[in-house]
């Protein structure tokens, strides 16, 4: 990990930098059966034997449900000027389509209210996984028409909050939902099979177009809209060329496959030979390019770590689990891992920024999420004395430091995540927060990590 100069002067970030930190509805709403929510995908996939350790879901979550005015006291205690959420698609439309539920919008015109009057921006995600399950029902993500059902629900949302958000980010990790949900099935909706899961990105690129353009629509010319990716920092482990050609190939259906439809206006270059034999791309109309080439005022990068491939058969990878790209192994580089078995390396985070910079000079860039999960416990002093988060956020943000020295032109930071909560199929061992939950009681304890952030986002300034 970067270690701080000693002796070096702070750095000190842009005046109108966000300071932010970042959750999802299903990982800490609960009340998932109250005011009109109806079920969502993840409600059904975690009552699925075996698909959540323990058996865990988000019925409760953190209960921020019913506690978001003293949450938002808590990030306002912090200092922090940004607070990235989602808005759950079936609290606002229960069926996922047709009627709007007042209830769900109620709940999150009062977020938003109690955020903008503590001087918090919100940063809002309209779909971070929670899909109506009777979408799922007719079909889900590889169905096109959901790309249109998305488009109605973000319409509806930006006519209701269209004065109260800074910035709208249309969908939250659409490799997630594509490749965990209908690849290897380690998320909702469980499917795995590669034509399901090619067919999911293309809707989802569709979804981002139609989304963008609803929302554009509805909540006036003001409206600053992204989307948030988890683009794969992917490093070949020789220069050999095969192991170049191995990083390649999976660039390719990991970014390339998002990236160049939404800044290009095109599907890759060879995209369409390599999965040929999973599916023959009929479901990509005319005029779906141009859809999904809608302006982007941002783009919001969610960043953990690195990945080391080479070329090769790899003898961990599970037969049974479909792939796209045969022939990639996962390399395992010396180095500290994270709770998830992630490696810490934040110097991909400035060569990420960078990139997209290249891509497309100037675009606004937000660290829409970025974070690591630790073992906590609190001691007995009362407090959570989490030094590796606070070392890994520390090198993280000196890691965006040098992407803005580099030109990048990068808006703000939010870190993954505000409170520990419910981290999918991991269920809630996985703790990511800056302030811990004690899920028995409910009860926040700010972490040392917390605190330590608390005076970055404060002073704008980050200590050598
Ligand atoms: C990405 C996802 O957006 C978020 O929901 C998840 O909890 C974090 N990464 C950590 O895995």
């Amino acid at each position: 990990m970067t270690q701080p100069t000693p002796g070096a002067a702070p750095r000190r970030f842009p005046s109108d930098f966000l300071w932010g930190a970042a959750t999802s509805s299903y990982q800490i709403e609960g009340a998932v059966g109250e005011d009109g929510r109806g079920p969502s995908i993840w409600d059904t996939f975690a009552r699925r034997p075996g698909a959540v350790v323990n058996g865990e879901n988000g019925d409760v979550a953190i209960d921020h449900y019913h506690r978001s005015a003293d949450d938002v006291k808590l990030m306002a205690g912090l200092g922090l000027n940004a607070y990235r959420f989602s808005v759950a698609w079936p609290r606002i439309q229960p069926t996922g389509s047709g009627a709007v539920n007042q209830a769900g919008l109620d709940f999150y015109k009062r977020l938003t209210d109690q955020l903008r009057d503590a001087g918090i921006a919100p940063a809002l995600t309209l779909y971070h996984w929670d899909l109506p399950q009777p979408l799922q029902d007719a079909g889900g993500w590889p169905n096109r028409d959901t790309a249109h059902r998305f488009a109605e629900y973000a319409g509806i949302v930006a006519e209701a909050l269209g004065d109260r958000v800074d910035l709208w980010i249309t969908l939250n990790e659409s490799w997630c939902a594509a490749y965990l949900g209908h690849l290897s099935g380690e998320h909702a909706p469980g499917v795995k099979d590669p034509a399901q899961a090619l067919a999911s990105v293309h809707t989802l690129n569709l979804a981002h177009g139609l989304g963008a353009a609803a929302v554009r629509e509805k909540a006036g010319a003001a409206a600053r809209i992204a989307i948030s990716h988890n683009l794969q920092v992917n490093r070949a482990h020789t220069d050999a060329p095969d192991d170049r050609a191995a990083k390649t190939r999976l660039d390719l259906v990991n970014n390339e496959i998002l990236l160049q439809p939404q800044l290009n206006g095109v599907y890759p270059e060879g995209l369409f030979e390599a999965t040929a034999r999973f599916t023959d791309w009929s479901f990509v109309r005319t005029g779906d390019l141009e859809i999904i080439n809608a302006p982007l005022d941002a783009m919001g990068l969610n960043y953990y770590s690195t990945a080391t491939v080479r070329a090769g058969e790899d003898p961990d990878r599970d037969p049974f689990q479909p792939t796209l790209v045969e022939g990639v192994a996962r390399v395992r580089p010396e180095g500290e891992y994270t709770e998830m078995g992630w490696l810490v390396e934040p110097r991909g985070l400035t060569d990420l920024l960078l990139d997209i910079h290249r891509r497309r000079p100037g675009l606004p860039l937000y660290i829409t999420e970025n974070g690591a999960a630790f073992d906590d416990t609190v001691a007995a002093d009362g407090r959570v004395h989490d030094d590796r988060r606070t070392a890994y956020l520390h090198a993280h943000l000196d890691a965006v430091g040098r992407a803005l020295d580099a030109g990048a032109n990068v808006k703000g930071y939010f870190a993954w995540s505000l409170f520990d909560n419910f981290e999918w199929s991991y269920g809630y061992g996985k703790r990511f927060g800056i302030v811990h939950v004690d899920y028995d009681t409910q009860v926040r304890t700010v972490k040392d990590s917390g605190r330590w952030y608390s005076q970055v986002a404060s002073s704008g300034e980050l200590p050598p």
